[in-house]
């Protein structure tokens, strides 16, 4: 169910990457391995060198990690494997809801009544199926949050839901609870001690955007003719954000938000008859016949065969001003289309820009986006524009291991490791582009295919890339890829079938994140421990948890990388959850479950603070079978009621700090 409604059963459809670049790098080529790196100190320069994602040098202090013990930040006693519908976490700390699917953001806001939801209602509510959050300071105990609504599921949203005949008011409540939210939370009233959050209604910032609310595209590839339609002649403006997974939040204060799996909303590509077009919509994997929701019989515009182009005005990095309520919200087109999973951004050593990026599909691409200026602490107007101007590169990785030693099996190579080099191939620079054959808007509005021109390294589902603030290493969760044969394996994917995902560690050459090549490594391969096949960065695997399907990414204050999954249900048997691991000193590599979500549920966000880390718990209770009328979770609000999609905070009960002894 959470396939068909997320991105459309992507995955029981054939893969979109039909190229045929090769699966096997050029070992000759290989100019800059990670062992040299490691050998030459740049590790360690990067430890004390690099510019954090704050513009701020980061901390040259050792790894915080006591003798033999386990890292500060990561001490609490980590939780089993859950099943049931329950919000889980470790002993000493306390959970508390935030704000669900339908509470009010605004005063004239009714109460959530799902037997009588409306759409002028959802538009004052927070939305459906939270998944990416992000956390502002806003002082005096009080937070920003921003959340991505990702994507609605009728069947669990709507009594009396019909697949065949939504109502035109169910597909505009749908409309409503797509898209984003901003909202204030604060902690101050409950107390000193007590960390829960709740929403200040009425919030100067407060603020929905939603599938009819005005984005503006931005960037070079605005105004092409493949972005107009006849709503839009001049190809600016678009109605909505749609399948807002994963984000980031910018050092110069915005918030970043990815369009991702948008393909399902439209309908009817088999009516297109230009073999170009056609192929452009394959590429993305548009399907003929009705859409899954309908949404074709309400609005015109989601319908290829009436209006080709409104198809290219989705899957795009979107800038929102959260300080600013008036602001149109930019689509950045100098970002590139794909389905985007996220964007982190990362200060250069020069000071400009990088944006790090992944395309969420099997055998689909890592990108990142270097920008033409510098960011300028404090200057608003400047860095608004350091997204727009820039070059797009999509990475190559090269095995340093004979091709005969990967065998698909996840058996490390002789080395010890499935390690290599990499280069950023560049793929345009605001107008000029450098794939032969195509345009740079071409470039632009059809990044895969000029992934597939350039000869980019065929992924296992790129999802969230985030890099360390601490160090500038740079982590790619690649979720699964069960497509992949062992014909196909590689040492970058070395796994046949690989249902359990796995992290990518990448080190930039000279600790910069502009450079043109990298080092990279496998940091784990995800799994049960007892699975010969997975591999926790060379720790001990009797002392870690089972992981599977590692998707969103964050860092907390100490440099430990924390992980949200998404598949554990399908792989593991057991609930998504929340993770922590070292990725530096004696414990690099020391997986530990923090928390579970329900049955049913993803676990999405995640923020980690001192105080307080923050999920989102998305699709509670979707399994198959699931509705309004027989809802699998019952979770958070209990009794017969139905499961709500909704942000948690977990806090130590003692009120001391996440983590620490
Ligand atoms: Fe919406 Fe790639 O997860
Ligand atoms: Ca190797
Ligand atoms: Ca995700």
């Amino acid at each position: 169910m959470t396939c068909e409604y997320r991105c459309g059963n992507a995955c029981f459809h054939k893969v979109p990457n039909t190229s045929s670049n090769a699966y096997f790098g050029d070992v000759a080529a290989s100019a800059f391995s990670r062992r040299a790196a490691l050998q030459a100190g740049t590790v360690l320069a990067l430890a004390g060198g690099a510019t954090s994602a704050l513009g701020q040098g980061a901390a040259a202090a050792p790894p915080p990690h006591a003798p033999g013990g386990t890292a500060v930040g990561l001490r609490f006693e980590p939780i089993q494997q859950q099943t049931g519908d329950a919000f889980t976490v470790p002993p000493g700390y306390l959970h508390d809801v935030v704000i669900r699917w339908g509470d009010p953001i605004f005063s004239d806001a009714p109460e959530f009544d799902p037997e009588n939801q409306s759409a002028e209602a959802q538009l004052r509510q927070f939305g459906y199926n939270n998944d990416h959050v992000g956390l502002f300071d806003l002082g005096r105990g009080e937070h920003l949050i921003v959340a991505n609504h990702e994507y609605s599921s009728e069947p669990m949203m709507f009594p009396r839901y019909d697949p065949e005949n939504p109502t035109q008011a169910q597909v505009e409540t749908a409309w409503a609870a797509h898209g984003l939210t901003v909202v204030a939370v604060s902690g101050e009233w409950r107390g000193r001690r007590s960390r829960a959050l709740d929403p200040v209604l009425d919030h100067p910032l407060n603020r929905r955007l939603h599938t009819s609310s005005e984005f503006e595209l931005t960037g070079p590839a605005a105004g092409s003719e493949l972005l107009r339609t006849s709503a839009d002649a001049e190809g600016r403006t678009v109605l909505g954000t749609l399948n807002n997974c994963a984000g980031g939040l910018t050092p110069w204060g915005t918030w970043l938000t990815a369009e991702e799996n948008f393909n399902q909303y439209f309908a009817n590509a088999d009516a297109v008859a230009d073999p170009t077009a056609r192929e452009r919509l394959s590429r993305y994997g548009a399907t003929g016949g009705e859409s899954g929701r309908k949404w074709e019989r309400f609005d015109a515009r989601f319908d290829l065969a009436l209006e080709p182009n409104e198809f290219n005005r989705f899957g795009w990095i979107v800038e929102v001003d959260p300080f600013d309520p008036t602001s149109t919200p930019k689509k950045r087109t100098a970002l590139g289309r794909f389905k985007h999973e996220a964007a982190n951004v990362q200060i250069a050593a020069d000071g400009r820009a990088v944006a790090y990026m992944g395309d969420d599909e099997r055998f689909d691409y890592l990108y990142k986006f270097v920008s033409d200026e510098a960011y300028v602490e404090g200057d608003v107007a400047h860095n608004a524009t350091l997204l727009d101007n820039g070059t797009l590169y999509v990475a190559r990785l090269t095995g340093d291991s004979p091709a005969s030693q990967i065998d698909g099996s996840g058996t490390l190579p002789g080395d010890g490791e499935f390690d290599g080099s990499g280069e950023w191939i560049p793929l345009v620079s605001g107008n000029t582009s450098h794939v032969p054959g195509m345009t740079a808007q071409e470039v632009l509005i059809f990044t895969r295919q000029a992934g597939d021109a350039v000869g980019a390294t065929k992924m296992d589902r790129p999802e969230d890339v985030e890099p360390s603030p601490r160090t500038g290493a740079v982590y790619v969760a690649l979720t699964n890829n069960t497509s992949r044969t062992a014909a196909q394996a590689e040492e970058p994917n070395p796994r046949a079938v690989n249902k359990f995902g796995h992290v990518l560690e990448l080190v930039e050459a000279g600790s910069d994140a502009s450079a043109a090549t990298f080092a990279w490594s496998i940091f784990l391969l995800c799994g049960d421990p007892e699975d010969p096949s997975t591999y926790f960065a060379g720790y001990d695997k009797s002392q870690v948890s089972p992981i599977s399907c590692p998707d969103n990414l964050a860092f907390d204050d100490h440099g430990n990388l924390w992980i949200s999954t998404d598949g554990q249900p399908g792989t593991l048997g057991t609930n998504d959850a929340l993770y922590g691991v070292a990725v530096e000193g004696r414990q690099r590599g020391e997986v530990r479950q923090f928390l579970a979500v329900p049955a049913g549920g993803e676990t999405c966000g995640p923020v980690i603070t001192d105080d307080r880390v923050l999920v989102a718990v998305q699709h509670p209770g979707e399994v198959d079978g699931a509705s309004y009328e027989t809802p699998l979770s019952h979770w958070p609000d209990g009794g017969s009621s139905i499961p709500r999609p909704s942000v948690v905070a977990t806090y130590r009960a003692d009120g001391k700090k996440i983590g620490h002894a």
